[in-house]
């Protein structure tokens, strides 16, 4: 049947939140994801594909991973040696979760913490994903039209997950590269009052260390001035610490639970951790979320709230089985940091290689990569118009700074620990020949500027319009260079 409704109609037969685009699809970030989708880069069938460099993923241990699903079958329930469990597992469905599964995330959490804060597996909750866990905080800790603060740049996804459904706002706090977008006291305490002068009220702030997209840590001091300011205001803190075992260099992971221990006088009804599987082991499909609060009524109203998006008790009994081998998860610890700062500093050093600079980092599945040389005029439409030509052109999916409102333009973040070591070693030859090319076409463009000014033409510095000059090397992806 074809559907003939128009918008407008849908509008009237759907509710608003439905037809509302809280989903924040309508973005760059997944426009990227779309055009990957529709060109899909393969070795072998398809090497002038686009390149995935959008995707946080963490692929680089899954030998590991098999290795032990391999050695042990009993954790699974639908092999020979578990089946027996098959049964029990099927019907449970309390939303408290297997005792032996909080237990095992509880652990889990306090080794990838380096065992220096202990975790009460009765605190912890379920949900499906960091992605709900972040939307339960909000409906627990909030009402439509209050807002939480957040650093920026941030995760697009928290556009989504606090506010689409939950009618929250988020409100930024601009962070800036003079400082490395540190987060200072001085920044939060502005846009607070900025949200006071707008009549809107800030219920809690909002925090993502190790931070995606920057792949840079909180240190101690950051962390005591941001528990000591949402104090004195009276606010939440919202952790999320879903790249705590993404640290692949020094300096450490100092997780807020260490800084709470330590702060005689801290509300702790205040503090709440958001955790999930999906980067620290590579499992986002499993959807294993967790908040972590330390303030009792958010623990049992959330655990309520938490039938909307349970863990499927088959995936808890195998993580409970996986989670507490405890040799083979501080092995998986080490050598999945090791594997990442490995590539981490591949690929920095090839771009710096060619004067791309990338902000300093030692955590996280990606980096934040500085463009602001190539774009044509300091602005986010430029940005988009340089993000353009890597997708269609270079064919990488980076994504552009302003998707992760970003207030400075030039900035991409390039995830790097989704491929193998080959597509890795072609993404960066198309950058290489893309910034070489470009370099050319500056200069070719300089010259030509000269020429146009001596005979007073207009000529506007623009990559695509390059092609009226005739120019016979428009496309990076004409070469044969990129042709792998
Ligand atoms: C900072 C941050 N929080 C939450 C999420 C969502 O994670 P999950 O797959 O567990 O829902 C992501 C995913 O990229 C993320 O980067």
């Amino acid at each position: 049947m074809v559907s003939i409704t128009s918008n407008y109609q849908k509008q009237q037969l759907l509710s608003k939140i439905a037809t509302n685009d809280g989903h924040g699809e309508n973005s760059a970030y997944f426009d990227g994801w779309k055009a990957y989708a529709n060109d899909p880069f393969n070795l072998t069938d398809n090497p002038n594909g686009v390149i995935q460099m959008g995707l946080a993923e963490n692929q680089l241990c899954f030998d590991l991973i098999q290795e032990w699903v391999v050695n042990n079958p009993k954790a699974s329930i639908c092999t020979v040696e578990g089946a027996e469990d098959f049964q029990e597992i099927a019907i449970f469905q309390d939303y408290h979760g297997l005792p032996e599964f909080r237990q095992a995330v509880a652990r889990f959490m306090e080794k990838v913490r380096g065992d220096r804060v202990t975790f009460d597996p009765n605190r912890i909750v379920m949900s499906g994903g960091a992605t709900g866990a972040h939307e339960m905080l909000a409906f627990c800790l909030a009402d439509p039209g209050d807002a939480f603060l957040v650093p920026t740049p941030y995760y697009p996804g928290f556009d989504r997950d606090l506010r689409w459904r939950t009618g929250v706002q988020l409100f930024p706090v601009v962070c800036e590269s003079s400082n490395d977008f540190k987060v200072t006291r001085k920044a939060l305490e502005e846009a607070y009052e900025k949200a006071q002068e707008s009549n809107i009220k800030i219920k809690g702030l909002l925090i993502n260390n190790p931070s995606n997209p920057l792949g840079t840590l909180l240190d101690k001091d950051t962390l005591r001035d941001i528990v000591t300011f949402i104090n004195s205001k009276n606010i939440h803190l919202v952790c999320d610490e879903i790249y705590a075992s993404t640290v692949f260099d020094q300096p450490r992971f100092i997780s807020v639970s260490e800084v709470v221990d330590e702060m005689i006088g801290c509300n702790q009804d205040l503090i709440h951790i958001v955790y999930s599987l999906s980067k620290d082991l590579g499992f986002p499909g499993f959807r294993v979320g967790i908040v972590y609060s330390y303030n009792d009524t958010v623990v049992d109203i959330a655990r309520k709230m938490s039938s909307f998006g349970l863990v499927s008790t088959q995936t808890q009994h195998l993580l409970a089985s996986m989670l507490s081998d405890e040799i083979f998860i501080e092995k998986f610890i080490v050598e999945s940091s090791e594997r990442l700062g490995i590539r981490q500093e591949m690929f920095t050093k090839g771009l710096a290689q060619i004067g791309i600079s990338t902000l300093k980092s030692n955590a996280g599945l990606f980096f934040w990569m500085d463009l602001r040389r190539l774009l044509k005029e300091p602005t986010f439409d430029a940005e988009l118009e340089l993000w353009r030509i890597i997708i269609h052109e270079v064919k990488l999916n980076v994504s552009p700074g302003v998707s992760f409102h970003c207030s400075e333009p030039g900035w991409f973040r390039v995830c790097f620990a989704n491929m193998d070591d080959e597509t890795m070693r072609t993404a960066l030859r198309r950058i290489k020949n893309f910034v070489h090319q470009t370099k050319g076409l500056h200069t070719k463009v300089a010259v030509l500027k000269k020429q146009c000014s001596r005979s007073k033409l207009q000529i506007s510095l623009s990559f695509r319009r390059l092609d009226d000059f005739n120019s016979p090397v428009h496309s990076p992806m004409n070469s044969p260079m990129v042709r792998t």
